[in-house]
C-alpha cells in the first residue's frame, strides 16, 4: 500500500532529479558559449576557413560558402547565397539594425586566394600550420584577406554578447564575394551594380589594406589605376652583322630606356620619402617578345623586323592622366620611329571617376564623417593608426567607390611583414585576434551612428 507520505517522497525525488538534470543542460550551455569565445576557438575557426582551398583557378567556393553560412547561423545572422555568374557564390549576411531606413554599412571581404608554388612553403599552404613558438598562422589567405572576412563575424560575435549593445541602430552587412584576384567581374563588380546592393542602401564600406611592418595600421582612401601597355616596333630586318639604323630592336630600345629614365625618377621620389609608393606612377616591363625562334633558342645572325614590350603601369587618382598619354605617343612608342602602342587596360576598364565624375578617391577630413569615427574607434581598441595612403595595386574597392561610395581600405595588420602573394604568407594569431577587437569597436562606432542626431548637434553648437 502506498502511503501518501511515500507518494510525497517520490514526487520530491522527481523533482530533485528533474532540476539537477535542466541545471547541467545550462550549465553545459554556459560552458559552450564560453567556449566558443575563447582565444583557442576563434583561432581554430580561422584555420578552418584558411584550410579551404580557395585558391585560383579552381577555388572550392560551395565549400567556403557552407563554411559561412554555417558561421551566420550561430550567429543568427539572416544569410543568402547570390550567383551573379553560375558556381560563382558571393555570401551576403544581415544583421538588422534597429533603425533601418538610415544607411547601412557594408563589410566587404573576397574568399579566393591567389595560387601559390606548394614546394616553396615551409607548411602547406593549406594546412594553417600554427607555429606554437611563435604563434603565427601559415596559410595562402592568412593576410590576403581571410583573416579579414572572419574578423568581421568573431567582431560580431563579441558584440552580440557585449550587454552594452546587443544590436545595431544601422543595419550591418557582410559581403564574401568571389573572384577579387581575378578582376572581380563576377563578384564585386556584379554585384554593387545589382537590383540587391541598391536596396541595400549602403552609406560606407570597408575593403581590404595591407599589413604594415611597424606599429601602424595602414588605412587607404583610394588605389591606383592600373594601365597595361604594349609598345610594338617594326623595322627592316637585317644580317646580324650589319650596323644600321633604325630596326625593330634599336627602335624598341629606345623607348625602353626612355621608360627606364622614366621610372627611376619615380622611385628617386618614393627613395627620398617625398612620395609614398601610392602617389607615384609605377612603371614595370612584364614581358620582352622578339627574335627569330630556332630549334635549339633563337637564330642569332638574324636582326629580327618586329620587337614588343608590355608594361604595367599604375597611375594614382591625382597624377595628370593626359600628359602620360601624350608622353606614351611621343616618347615612349612615337609613331615617328614607326612604333605602335596599344593601352590595353588591365582586367578591365578601369576609370578614375566615379558613375557622378567625381575622382574615385574617398575623402579622409571632416566632409566624410566615416573616417573621424574609423580612427577614433582604432584609438579606442588601443591601435595606431598610420596617415591616409593610396592603394599601390587594385581592390574590390574601386567598384563600390564607382558607385560614388566611401570606401576605406583596412585590413588590422600591425607589426606584420607585407606577405600577400609571397610564399611563407602568415599571420600571427595576437595580431589576428587584436584585429577582431579593432573591428568590434569600428562596427560598434558606425553601426551607432546617426547622422541626424549629429547635423542637430552641430546646428546647436551654432
Ligand atoms: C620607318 O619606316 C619607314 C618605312 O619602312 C622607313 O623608311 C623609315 O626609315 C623608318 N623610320 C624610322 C625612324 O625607323
Amino acid at each position: 500500500m502506498i502511503t501518501l507520505a511515500r507518494l510525497l517522497l517520490l514526487l520530491l525525488l522527481f523533482l530533485v532529479l528533474f532540476l539537477s538534470s535542466s541545471a547541467s543542460k545550462a550549465a553545459s550551455a554556459v560552458s559552450q558559449d564560453e567556449d566558443s569565445s575563447s582565444a583557442s576557438s576563434i583561432i581554430s575557426r580561422f584555420r578552418q576557413y584558411l584550410q579551404i582551398n580557395t585558391a585560383q583557378p579552381k577555388p572550392n567556393y560551395h565549400e567556403a560558402a557552407d563554411f559561412l553560412i554555417s558561421q551566420a547561423n550561430s550567429l543568427s545572422l539572416e544569410s543568402q547565397v547570390l550567383e551573379f555568374v553560375q558556381g560563382k557564390p558571393l555570401v551576403l549576411l544581415k544583421w538588422p539594425g534597429k533603425k533601418p531606413a538610415l544607411p547601412s554599412i557594408l563589410l566587404n571581404s573576397h574568399t579566393d586566394v591567389v595560387p601559390s608554388e606548394h614546394h616553396k612553403w615551409a607548411h602547406p599552404p593549406f594546412d594553417a600550420h600554427l607555429d606554437s613558438a611563435t604563434g603565427n598562422i601559415y596559410a595562402r589567405g592568412s593576410q590576403d584577406m581571410k583573416c579579414v572576412g572572419m574578423q568581421y563575424l568573431e567582431a560580431i560575435r563579441k558584440l552580440k554578447a557585449s550587454p552594452s549593445f546587443r544590436q545595431p541602430l544601422r543595419t550591418v552587412y557582410l559581403s564574401f564575394v568571389p573572384d577579387e584576384e581575378i578582376g572581380g567581374h563576377p563578384g564585386a563588380e556584379m554585384f554593387a551594380h545589382s537590383e540587391v546592393f541598391q536596396k541595400m542602401n549602403v552609406g560606407v564600406v570597408l575593403d581590404e589594406g595591407l599589413a604594415s611592418p611597424d606599429d601602424f595600421y595602414r588605412v587607404f582612401y583610394a588605389e591606383r589605376s592600373p594601365m597595361w601597355l604594349v609598345i610594338k616596333a617594326t623595322g627592316p630586318p637585317g644580317h646580324g652583322a650589319k650596323l644600321y639604323d633604325n630596326s625593330a630592336m634599336e627602335n624598341l630600345l629606345k623607348s625602353i630606356e626612355s621608360i627606364r629614365r622614366f621610372r627611376a625618377a619615380q622611385f628617386d621620389l618614393v627613395k627620398s620619402g617625398s612620395r609614398a609608393e601610392g602617389e607615384v606612377i609605377s612603371v614595370n616591363m612584364a614581358f620582352l617578345k622578339a627574335g627569330t625562334p630556332s630549334p635549339t633558342g633563337f637564330v642569332m645572325n638574324l636582326q629580327p623586323s618586329e620587337a614588343q614590350a608590355g608594361f604595367d603601369i599604375r597611375v594614382p587618382p591625382a597624377a595628370d592622366h593626359l600628359s602620360l598619354e601624350i608622353r606614351i605617343a611621343e616618347e615612349w612608342a612615337p609613331s615617328s620611329r614607326n612604333m605602335t602602342f596599344e593601352l590595353g587596360q588591365f582586367k578591365q576598364k578601369a576609370s578614375v571617376y566615379d558613375k557622378f565624375g567625381k575622382p574615385m578617391l574617398t575623402a579622409h577630413d571632416g566632409s566624410n564623417p566615416w573616417w573621424g569615427l574609423l580612427e577614433e574607434a582604432i584609438k579606442n581598441a588601443n591601435g595606431k593608426v598610420g596617415k591616409p595612403e593610396i592603394f599601390p595595386a587594385s581592390t574590390d574597392a574601386r567598384y563600390f567607390r564607382e558607385q560614388g561610395l566611401p570606401a576605406i581600405g583596412f585590413s588590422p595588420m600591425a607589426n606584420t611583414p607585407i606577405l600577400l602573394h609571397d610564399h611563407n604568407e602568415f599571420l600571427n594569431k595576437d595580431e589576428y585576434l587584436k584585429g577582431i577587437d579593432a573591428y568590434e569597436s569600428i562596427i560598434k562606432a558606425f553601426a551607432s551612428f546617426d547622422e541626424r542626431t549629429s547635423d542637430d548637434e552641430s546646428k546647436a553648437e551654432l
